[in-house]
């Protein structure tokens, strides 16, 4: 765990290099996001990086941006020059599965305005087809959520809603999650469709062809995808 932690921050620390003066710049979330958020509040806190915008993909990286004395702005219409987040999958053509730490609503309206999407991630995320190891986060509105999944079992029978305690995880929009379990093949791009258009839904965490590039961590050192 320790280790797996510090492959997190040096695929992060490695990313951050990229982060210049003057950029608007997408603040991922979670684990490895967070490490992203770290090295980007050190560079601001030393004056090695000025005038810099972060755009958060949830409450919490909006929290830890403006401890670090990271400016925050809220997302519009211009584009940003870079953003840096984590995932739960990555393919060898650097399609993504992402949503485990419940942000994808605000991760892919961020970072389909980014010039440059870069996945930061351990070693244990990579995999040769979407769906090996992660559910397919899907976010879905609260109002008549039993109704929305039985939508969904039509087309990706297994799965739950997310639960971890008594109460429906809730997300920073006010949704609910449905993990799916992928099947062995399909088709990630029809899927996509066919779940957007099923009502209820309000987003996948399939993120594909989005991703420029990937950072990723192994114990022999960072390899770069893409
Ligand atoms: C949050 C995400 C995260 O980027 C993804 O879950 C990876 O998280 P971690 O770095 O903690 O493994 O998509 O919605």
């Amino acid at each position: 765990m320790a280790d797996l932690e510090r492959l997190k921050e040096e695929a992060a620390r490695r990313a951050v290099t990229l982060v210049r003066s003057g950029m608007r710049v997408g603040l991922g979330t979670g684990s490895t996001a967070k490490y992203a958020i770290l090295a980007i509040g050190e560079r601001v806190a030393s004056g090695d990086l000025r005038d810099i915008v972060g755009v958060a993909t949830s409450d919490a990286s909006e929290a830890l941006a403006r401890q670090l004395g990271i400016p925050v702005e809220p997302l519009d219409p211009r584009p940003l020059d870079l953003a840096i987040d984590g995932a739960d999958e990555i393919d060898p053509g650097l399609n993504l599965i992402k949503g485990l730490g419940g942000a994808l609503l605000r991760e892919k309206l961020t970072e389909v305005q980014a010039r440059r999407l870069v996945i930061i991630a351990d070693h244990t995320k990579v995999v040769t087809r979407l769906g090996e190891k992660a559910p397919l986060p899907v976010e879905i509105a609260r109002f008549g959520f039993l109704s929305t999944i039985e939508r969904l079992r039509g087309l990706v029978p297994g799965g739950r809603l997310r639960q971890p305690g008594a109460q429906p995880y809730v997300t920073d929009n006010g949704n609910y999650i449905y993990d799916a379990q992928l099947p062995q093949s399909f088709d990630p791009a029809t899927l996509e469709r066919q779940l957007k258009g099923t009502l209820g839904v309000v987003e996948t965490g399939f993120f594909l062809g989005m991703a420029e590039l990937a950072f990723v961590a192994a114990p022999e050192g960072v390899r770069e995808l893409g």
